[in-house]
């Protein structure tokens, strides 16, 4: 191991930034390999614990992280899914096949009726996201009115006759996925046109109010967000109230989509280059932010990142087109990393959701048909930083750094952080991204005093480690006992890779 880099990170616990949204720790569960069927569903008849077919340990899993949003049907799934074929008695449902995931068949078993059953068992707000692609503008209003209207109307007594007497909430509404792509290969302006066309007629009934959030562009296609901002633009005055944020999608492939790298096998240039492109997410939310602001300067319309996660070669054995991946350290790092992203973009950044919750790409959880069920590395990402939710950033300076590591003409910030303020505790997250060396970290404390401090650490003796059912203890959080009082605030010696939580009682 290499000697410790040294750091001071000056975290100002009296100067309020914006709110960090517990909506950016957010989760998708798409139609797509086993995710919704034998990931969150497993159907009534099923011996393992469930309630109305939904699996109770995964529900049980997910509320320990306060799970904020579920976003739902797709993904690209959305834009083939015709929500009437979810309804009604499960026997009657007509298949389609998921040509998006596999071509295998869809029996349509999990609906609506499902979906908001599984969001109130989790204590989740609903994220829909409606068909633009392949559905009629009649058919997403009525899924609103089906949902959220009460009183009588055509689409409430339908409701009634599944057996649903009083409406839901359902706060978020997408307005299609990825429409440049699989959402229909349409151009900006041809959507543009769509968004607007769509989030008319998506109502507010009976005081549910809707926050419609239109299919954005993936990477850096900020021209694509410069189209749907210009539409809904008053020269600087209010926007137009047709949609009120935007989506983005980025997920880290450090190889190419053809070749995407094992999730568990990997040498150490794999591992920066995965972590240079996953710091790669602040260029690009500032890019999209920088354009929003251009037309929205009050910050009033939302970016919303409704996927991004690591995106690996599917496990050996497995079907391609069901993205079951392994989850290692390496991913929890991902995801720390962003988390700090996130926060620093908390201002205009008002949701994320990771792709996926259970089973496919950077899962929090997986499963098997047995009864198995292994938290990953990711998941403890997400526990950690559970204080974070809801909670008011405030600014974080790295002053002093170890020296980036420099890589094919691009370099790695080896360590990140972020901190926020809510009641009488604070919350530091700080990772060490460097995988040879322990980093001497001074938190230089300022504008409180801190009565305690209870620190909890996150990594494994190798990148590559991972849970398993065979060991699924082999990445779990510990104290974090390396932690002494310095005359600046806090000393903490981080340990090569590893991902560290500070709280504060102030
Ligand atoms: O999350 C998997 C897929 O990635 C989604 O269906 C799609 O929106 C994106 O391309």
């Amino acid at each position: 191991m290499s000697s410790p880099a040294a750091a001071r990170i000056v975290i100002d616990l009296d100067l309020p930034g914006p709110t960090i949204s517990r909506h950016l720790y957010g989760h998708f569960a798409e139609h797509l390999g086993r995710c919704v069927y034998d990931g969150f569903y497993v159907g009534e008849s099923s011996d393992l614990p469930n309630e109305g077919g939904i699996r109770l340990d995964v529900v049980e899993a997910l509320r320990a992280l306060n799970i904020p949003n579920l976003r739902w049907p797709g993904g690209c799934f959305a834009d083939e899914y015709h929500w009437m074929n979810g309804i009604g008695p499960r026997s009657d449902r007509p298949g389609m096949v998921n040509t998006n995931w596999g071509n295998v068949e869809e029996n349509n078993h999990f609906g609506t009726h499902e979906f908001m059953a599984l969001c109130e068992l989790l204590g989740a707000e609903a994220y829909v996201n409606g068909n633009v692609g392949s559905g009629t503008v009649q058919e997403m209003s009525d899924w609103v009115e089906y949902l959220t209207r009460s009183g009588d109307s055509p689409m409430v007594r339908l409701r009634k006759a599944n057996g649903r007497e009083e409406p839901w909430k359902v706060p978020f509404w997408g307005i299609g996925n990825e429409a440049w792509g699989c959402g229909g290969n349409l151009s900006a302006d041809a959507y543009v046109e769509l968004a607007r066309r769509y989030a008319t007629f998506c109502r507010e009934h009976d005081g549910n109010k809707l926050y419609r959030i239109a299919a954005g562009a993936s990477d850096d296609d900020l021209a694509w967000t410069e189209a749907l901002m210009k539409s809904i633009s008053t020269l600087g005055g209010e926007p137009r109230n047709i949609f009120q944020a935007i989506s983005v999608h980025y997920y880290t492939v450090p190889g190419t989509w053809e070749h995407k790298g094992s999730a568990t096998e990997f040498g150490v240039d794999d591992y920066y280059r995965t972590m240079i492109k996953a710091q790669d997410i602040d260029r690009v939310l500032t890019g999209h932010s920088t354009v929003m602001d251009a037309y929205d300067p009050k910050r009033k319309i939302g970016l919303v990142l409704d996927e991004w996660g690591t995106w690996w070669d599917v496990e050996p054995g497995t079907n391609p087109g069901f993205l079951y991946q392994q989850n290692a350290l390496r991913d929890a790092l991902v995801a720390s990393l962003h988390f700090d992203v996130f926060h620093r973009h908390a201002e205009r950044l008002v949701m994320a959701n990771i792709a996926q919750t259970v089973n496919v790409l950077q899962a929090m959880l997986l499963t098997d048909a047995g009864g198995g069920l292994v938290l990953t590395p990711t998941y403890h990402v997400f526990e950690m930083n559970k204080g974070h939710h809801d909670a008011t950033s405030v600014p974080v300076h790295l002053v002093d750094r170890p020296t980036p590591y420099a890589l094919e003409g691009k370099e790695l910030e080896l360590l990140t952080a972020s901190a926020s303020v809510k009641d009488d505790r604070a919350l530091v997250s700080v990772t060490n991204l460097d995988p040879g060396a322990p980093a001497d970290v001074v938190l230089d404390l300022r504008g409180a005093t801190i009565r305690g401090h209870q620190g909890r650490l996150l990594t494994a003796p190798e990148l590559q480690a991972h849970n398993s059912a065979a060991d699924p203890q082999a990445v779990v959080p510990v104290p974090l006992t390396d932690v002494t009082i310095d005359d600046r605030g806090l000393r903490l010696t981080l340990p090569p890779h590893s991902f560290a939580t500070v709280e504060l009682d102030l």
